[in-house]
């Protein structure tokens, strides 16, 4: 899977690339991240990337022209998915992930100041959010769409952090998890972990998973075909 990232912040990237999984997955050559600097494909001494709102109003609007001029440099090497991340796009989420992960390149674009031309929606194929909550560019966003996909690649997670992909844990939340010690500080760890019993370890989990889901989010079960919750429950 490749990844080209467009962004102003070049820099911001080397250390979530340089640890963990995706580090690993790059040195197995599942991964190849390319960062472009936005910078480079604007015109003029000051190459800005951005400009004063037409309308008027606060803020910096990031210019049409230098992003036309990257997505067609990167697009010359390797045609891609373009995403544009902006707070107005449609919600990231698992689904959306998996969906990802079925393709060979994408193309990430990270946003600032106050938003895009809106004419830099053409020349992209999805509009993508990561939440409802606004930050102060798109290079996190992008990051998080980086590490969400490519953990889902065939290979790059090992046996002990494979995805669980048991239907029950679809639009669930992860039932609680424990470790030693047994005890910590009066607080002990459920009687049915230390049992040995996986057929009631497994009944406990989807029960737990199906509780705390209904507590905090009860919108996940709204999604889930009603015939499943009741097998869920063991009605
Ligand atoms: N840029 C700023 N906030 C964002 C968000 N929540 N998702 C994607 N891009 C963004």
């Amino acid at each position: 899977m490749q990844f080209d990232i467009v962004t102003i912040f070049p820099g911001m990237f080397a250390s979530v690339l340089d640890s963990s999984i995706l580090k690993r997955a790059a040195e197995k050559g599942k991964l190849l991240v390319k960062i472009h600097n936005l910078r480079d494909y604007a015109e003029g001494r000051h190459q800005n990337t951005d400009d004063t709102p037409y309308g008027g109003g606060a803020g910096m609007v990031m210019k049409v022209e230098p992003i036309v001029k990257c997505l067609k440099a990167v697009e010359k090497k390797k045609k891609g998915f373009k995403i544009l991340l902006t707070p107005a796009g449609k919600t990231f989420d698992q689904a959306m992930a998996k969906k990802l992960a079925k393709k060979k390149n994408i193309i990430l674009v990270c946003g600032h100041y106050e938003g895009f031309d809106r004419r830099v929606a053409d020349y992209v194929d999805e509009e993508v959010s990561i939440g409802d909550y606004v930050l102060t560019g798109g290079e996190i966003p992008a990051m998080a769409i980086v590490d969400a996909v490519t953990r889902l690649l065939p290979g790059v997670l090992g046996n002990a952090e494979s995805i669980k992909n048991e239907s029950f844990m679809e639009n669930l939340l992860d039932y609680p998890h424990y470790t030693r010690p047994a005890v910590f500080k009066g607080k002990k760890v459920p009687e049915v972990l230390l049992s040995g019993n996986h057929a009631l370890i497994e009944a406990w989990r989807k029960e737990e998973a199906l509780k705390l889901t209904k507590k905090i989010r009860p919108d996940l079960l709204k999604s889930t075909a009603k015939k499943e919750v009741r097998k869920l429950e063991g009605v």
